[in-house]
């Protein structure tokens, strides 16, 4: 394992990311964290990029104590101001000006070369492209350090301690900007500090499921929600494998889900997974309570809180069932979902003033009810959750399934939430993605819905004018849904969308596409 310290740039967990799709794991840390308490033993500490100066007072400084630990330290950006402070005080000056962007770089190779310091680069050609931010720069070389890179601007873009293996490199590996970025990483991780490339899906799925039986034991029991997803779906299916039937999977079917979507989920579930589900038809309930309720943010509130009541009801009663099963005992355990970028999110360095967070749980479950939490996915991103699903055996089109909020429909039909103003949602909606799928463009968009509008427009139907409501139609493309491009589709089939929608869903004469990309939209429009 190799440690990653975060001070607080917005690429630290992309340091993680490349060094996972080297099939390394490496955990991070807030830079603060103290290295007697360390859980593990790194091979090797990459000290991140931050927003800070280090010769600020309120500047955040790693434990001096990395130093002793004996293993390779490669600093990144404010890492290698870091530790250059660390090891030879007062060296760090403002820099004339911000550097900010695209870079050459001028690197001593490692190939063919008598010194081992130079590693760093081996087979990183001369010139290559780095992805520079930062204010402030080297004055002068530390002690007992020697230039191995420089470009233009930075004459000290990379050093290298001249007996201790202490790394420094201005520019930042992690971000794809940088070309060969990728190789460096390996450079350090594999070359210089020998770390395992064990981490496969594969392996995974066995250290996992030996690592759930021995954390819920025998007889254990465990209770979770799913919702046809595929963090829950995947979750569940990891668990079924783990301990079979002594896992619970709950649907909750809120009347707000998309068109067929509790009964497909049932399919899928039982019949292709073997897991065992129990459906929940709640819509009455959650529709009772929406009634009269156009606000978003009162929607969101009176679904969760419904959520969390049904789901707990539903948890006792099955309970109760399982505790006459012989072997069994009493349901002890929470699945959730969670993956590893909720996790940085909770962990990462967010300044010196930061208090600690703790991710977010879906409907604020945990907290209700009591029992422990099982969190299988929280070391995977969203890619590595879709290849283990794949490896599962959980069909392509759950695997790619776009995200779709908790709150389902209700966030979609804009304006107040009725039985019937849904269904029009709905079946707009299972138009549009039919027309997608047909297409071939699901893969290719990250997130689609049809929204209903609570407006009227004027139409022509027949000879008649008439006054209906219409649907809105929004497509993004996306990485990491915090910003998102609108999808551009051709002529032919907005035509098509539009005039199924408008032909075939009763209630909507127009339809409208939202061309915004965020910021300054959202994916959601409520
Ligand atoms: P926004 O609209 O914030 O959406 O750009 C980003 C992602 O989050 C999803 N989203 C939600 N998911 N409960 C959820 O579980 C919510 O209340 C909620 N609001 C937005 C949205 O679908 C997108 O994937």
């Amino acid at each position: 394992t190799l440690l990653v310290l975060d001070f607080g740039s917005q690429y630290s967990h992309l340091i993680i990311r490349r060094l996972r799709d080297l099939n390394i794991y490496s955990e991070l840390l807030p830079c603060t964290q103290r290295i007697a308490d360390l859980p593990f033993q790194p091979k090797g500490v990459i000290l991140s990029g931050g927003p800070y100066s280090v010769y600020d007072s309120s500047a955040p400084h790693v434990d001096p104590a990395v130093f002793d630990l004996d293993v390779p330290i490669l600093g990144v950006c404010y890492g290698l101001q870091e530790m250059a402070w660390q090891l030879d005080q007062h060296n760090v000056l403002a820099g004339e000006k911000r550097e900010y962007g695209h870079a050459k770089l001028t690197c001593e190779q490692g190939e063919g070369s008598a010194s081992s310091v130079n590693v760093l680069f081996q087979d990183v050609p001369n010139g290559v492209d780095v992805w520079m931010s930062h204010g402030d720069k080297l004055s002068h070389l530390p002690e007992s350090f020697s230039t191995i890179a420089a470009t233009s601007n930075a004459p000290f873009a990379g050093i290298a301690h001249t007996s201790k293996p202490y790394y420094g490199i201005q520019f930042h590996p992690e971000v794809t900007h940088t070309s060969h970025g990728t190789r460096i990483l390996e450079n350090y991780a594999v070359r210089i500090c020998k770390a395992r490339q064990h981490w496969t899906m594969e392996e995974f799925v066995g250290t996992e499921i030996s690592r759930i039986r021995a954390l819920v034991g025998e007889k254990g029991q465990v209770i979770g929600a799913v919702s046809g997803g595929v963090d829950s779906t995947v979750a569940a299916k990891l668990m079924h494998e783990a301990i079979g039937d002594r896992f619970h999977a709950v649907l909750v079917d809120n009347g707000l889900l998309r068109h067929n979507e509790a009964e497909t989920v049932h399919q899928t579930l039982t019949s292709h997974l073997g897991i065992n589900l129990t459906v929940i038809d709640a819509s009455e309930r959650f529709l009772t309570e929406l009634k009269g309720v156009s606000d978003p943010e009162k929607k969101r509130k009176i679904i969760g809180k419904n959520f969390i009541e049904v789901f707990q009801e539903t948890a006792h009663k099955i309970a109760k069932e399982a505790a006459g099963t012989p072997n069994a005992g009493d349901i002890e355990w929470l699945l959730q979902g969670t993956l590893y970028p909720d996790v940085i999110e909770s962990i990462a360095f967010r300044g010196p003033s930061q208090t600690i967070k703790t991710h977010h749980n879906v409907g604020g479950l945990p907290a209700a009810m009591h029992l422990k939490l099982i969190e299988p996915l929280r070391e995977l991103f969203k890619d590595e959750v879709r290849i283990l699903g794949t490896k599962l055996g959980i069909p392509e089109e759950l695997v790619w399934r776009h995200p779709f909020p908790g709150p389902g429909l209700a966030i979609r039909t804009l304006g107040e939430v009725t039985r019937s103003q849904v269904e029009i949602t709905r079946q707009a909606d299972r138009i549009f993605i039919e027309e997608i799928i047909a297409a071939g463009l699901y893969r290719k968009i990250s997130q689609a819905y049809a929204a209903l509008l609570p407006i009227q427009v004027v139409g022509v139907m027949g000879d008649k004018r008439v006054h209906e409501q219409p649907i809105c139609l929004r497509a993004v493309e996306t990485t990491d849904f915090m910003t998102a491009n609108w999808f551009d589709f051709d002529r032919p089939f907005l035509d098509k969308v539009s005039s199924r929608i408008t032909n075939e869903v009763s209630g909507v004469c127009s339809v409208f596409q939202n061309i915004t990309s965020k910021p300054p939209g959202t994916i959601e429009m409520e």
